[in-house]
């Protein structure tokens, strides 16, 4: 019943015409960047029906041509662009065109330097690079607003062109924020709008400690470490985060909305960044129709704890998690970039392991992906980026290693097509095991601020939960408490710090009325504005999670606490809560050592007709709360699979795909008479597989 409910539930968050964008019966498409401005135009006819040829469905260009569009102020050339997008359209592929705000042109920046993002040394960036525009830049923003209007006038109602790309990668990269006077103005004026009253934001804020106390808007700066013999105020900390990622999300509607002037039929999106902290997508729910993002696996991570191949195959959990992450959002979502082979930007550049390409793009198309885009199609001859793979060679025809994976998987998607059934219903047991896995971008900031300890890594913590889920074979969608739990049967909840009296009063509603929600380390201590509540420890929460919470301990150096479940020792280092179980709850695990030994770890209670689980010790590896997660599945009827983690098994439309992130064969839990149409029943490392049942 529940998976029922499930299942509409997402159907109705599609927009309206993202069935005339993506036909459900393509599933996934596709595709690879291509810059036509780089290459000779005599070169561009022969590179357009290569990439058909390759199985390629759409190209994606214009992201980075600013300097092209718009050669001197107000002289707009878009006829090379046109010329382009027409070779396109004759060999048959779609077309996503970008708007160019990531590469200010020359003579923007010469003419008018305060356009120009300034890092947190008071330095201003120079042109030559990218991502060096200010977005607090009103005079910036006009003119991004000019070529954009431009673009839309061209192309905004253009049958050729099937959707938009917004900016790159919206950030600053490691130049991280902008604290431009523009920036500071802006700041100002949020923070005006917040508060209303300077008392307001002093109280909130804590301005009595150290003599903070301002007595007008006008006197706040943006938090800068660099300014700052001690610490700059958290709570500045915290409302600049907050503000930074709605001046993003900002320039991003006003894109948007300046593309759909003279439209409106093509969708839109932004590429964001894997995990990136700064930029909140859900800030941008609204203004955008489909949440694309940017994914290169291997760039020298050595990420030995998966194995000894990981570096050649990636993080399995971090790339799931992100398609869980984007999907979700409106139910429209895909890669806009995905590695072709060796890249240029890490410290050390391996090969991906042979057939983790293909098994990247499966994987997407498992998650439920709409399209996936490579970037990008030819090895760059000169610039920036001239050791990064394409999908042909630097002789500009020759496939290379990953665009021959490519061309595999565009085949590959062609067969699955012919086997699409509509309205196919997902498996029952699978549908049992919904889990809602509720981030907080406050409570990750917040902890970052001051994290107590710096063994803490929040996305670490996600990731044990998230990794355990996947190994039991959970359909997981990532969200935020604005999301509708009720139809899940599980909900985690890692690490909400900052929690407000109406989340926990949802938290109860959700297990009251069925649910089983898990609840972890350092949640509900503050409110959200990022104080202690005057109340003892976490004391908001006691009630629902069955026990008292009134300490936590932390390990130094490499020092690991010990704790047991089951008869089985686990260790851990970074984050222990001290539990005291109130009658009726039962303990799930207890330390083993240190002065509280005997005390409780984790521990459970009936509450309602559902449960809630609180599990305060954040372990080494995560095997424990990996074992907790399945007793609970376990105990609540949701038979979870066993699969080795990072062994990855999801179904999408009537299909069930398998990606082995392992660096051992697995084999895929697929029934007897199993019509395997991709891959293997054993898959090596690596590989991936899809088959219908
Ligand atoms: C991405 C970026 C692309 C390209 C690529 C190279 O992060 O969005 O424009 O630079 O890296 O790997």
């Amino acid at each position: 019943m529940r998976a029922r409910i499930f299942a509409v539930t997402l159907l109705l968050a599609v927009p309206a015409a993202a069935a005339d964008w993506f036909p459900p019966k393509d599933m996934m498409t596709v595709g690879v960047y291509y810059y036509p401005e780089a290459w000779p135009e005599s070169q561009w006819a022969g590179d357009m029906a290569n990439i058909k040829k390759m199985g390629m469905e759409f190209v994606h260009m214009g992201e980075f041509a600013w300097a092209y569009m718009e050669p001197e102020e107000g002289r707009y050339r878009l006829d090379w662009l046109d010329r382009a997008v027409q070779l396109a359209a004759d060999n048959g592929l779609k077309v996503i065109l970008c708007t160019p705000s990531a590469t200010p042109p020359v003579w923007l920046s010469r003419r008018h330097p305060d356009i120009l993002m300034v890092d947190a040394l008071g330095r201003r960036m120079d042109h030559g690079g990218r991502q060096q525009g200010d977005w607090s830049s009103p005079l910036y923003r006009d003119y991004v607003k000019r070529i954009d209007t431009q673009l839309a006038m061209k192309f905004g109602s253009d049958p050729r062109v099937w959707g938009w790309q917004i900016d790159n990668e919206l950030s600053h990269y490691e130049k991280q924020y902008s604290y431009s006077p523009a920036a500071t103005g802006s700041f100002r004026a949020w923070l005006r709008q917040k508060y209303r009253t300077i008392d307001r934001l002093n109280a909130d804020w804590g301005t009595s400690f150290w003599s903070m106390r301002y007595s007008s808007f006008d006197e706040i700066d943006i938090p800068n470490q660099n300014n700052h013999p001690g610490l700059p105020n958290p709570h500045a900390q915290l409302d600049f985060a907050r503000f930074f990622a709605d001046e993003g999300a900002g320039f991003l509607r006003m894109q948007a909305a300046t593309l759909r002037q003279f439209g409106g039929q093509q969708w839109i999106t932004t590429n964001f960044m894997a995990m990136h902290e700064d930029i909140d997508p859900m800030r941008s729910a609204k203004d955008l129709d489909a949440f694309t993002w940017t994914h290169y696996p291997v760039h020298g991570e050595v990420l030995a704890e998966y194995g000894p191949l990981a570096f050649r195959l990636g993080s399995a959990a971090i790339q799931s998690f992100m398609h869980d992450f984007m999907r979700p959002i409106n139910g429209i979502s895909g890669l806009m970039e995905l590695q072709p082979g060796q890249v240029n930007w890490g410290a050390v550049n391996p090969w991906p392991q042979p057939g983790a390409i293909h098994m990247w793009i499966m994987r997407a198309f498992g998650a439920g992906a709409r399209l996936v885009c490579t970037y990008r199609y030819r090895q760059p001859l000169v610039g920036n980026e001239q050791y990064h793979k394409g999908l042909v060679e630097t002789d500009g025809v020759t496939p290379s290693p990953g665009g021959l994976e490519y061309e595999q998987a565009a085949r590959d998607m062609l067969k699955l097509r012919e086997h699409y059934q509509a309205g196919a219903k997902e498996p029952a047991a699978y549908a049992k095991r919904h889990t809602a896995f509720v981030i907080d971008f406050d409570s990750r900031w917040d902890i970052d601020i001051h994290k107590q300890t710096t063994r803490w890594d929040t996305v670490n913590h996600w990731m044990k939960y998230y990794r355990a889920l996947k190994s039991m074979m959970a359909p997981v969608d990532v969200v935020t408490m604005a999301h509708d739990l009720s139809a899940y049967p599980f909900v985690v909840a890692p690490a909400y710090q900052l929690a407000s009296d109406e989340t926990i009063a949802k938290w109860k509603a959700y297990a009251e009325a069925g649910g089983h929600l898990v609840l972890t380390s350092r949640t509900a201590e503050m409110d959200t504005r990022g104080h202690f509540p005057e109340t003892l420890w976490a004391e908001r929460i006691w009630s629902l999670i069955g026990a008292k919470l009134p300490k936590y301990d932390l390990l130094p150096g490499d020092i690991k606490g010990r704790v047991t479940s089951g008869g089985v020792g686990y260790q851990w280092g970074s984050w222990a809560d001290i539990l005291e179980p109130q009658p009726g709850t039962t303990v799930l695990a207890t330390y083993a050592d240190q002065f509280y030994a005997g005390k409780a770890a984790a521990v459970t209670h009936k509450v309602g007709k559902g449960s809630v689980t609180y599990i305060g010790v954040d372990t080494l590896t995560g095997d424990l709360e990996a074992v907790l997660l399945r007793r609970l599945f376990t105990e609540a009827g949701a038979a979870p699979a066993s699969l080795k983690p990072d062994f990855l098994v999801d179904w999408r439309d009537g299909f069930w795909v398998a990606t082995n992130f392992t660096s051992t064969p697995q084999t895929i839990p697929a029934r007897p008479g199993a019509q395997v149409l991709v891959g293997t029943r054993t898959l090596p490392p690596g590989s991936a597989a899809v088959w219908i049942e």
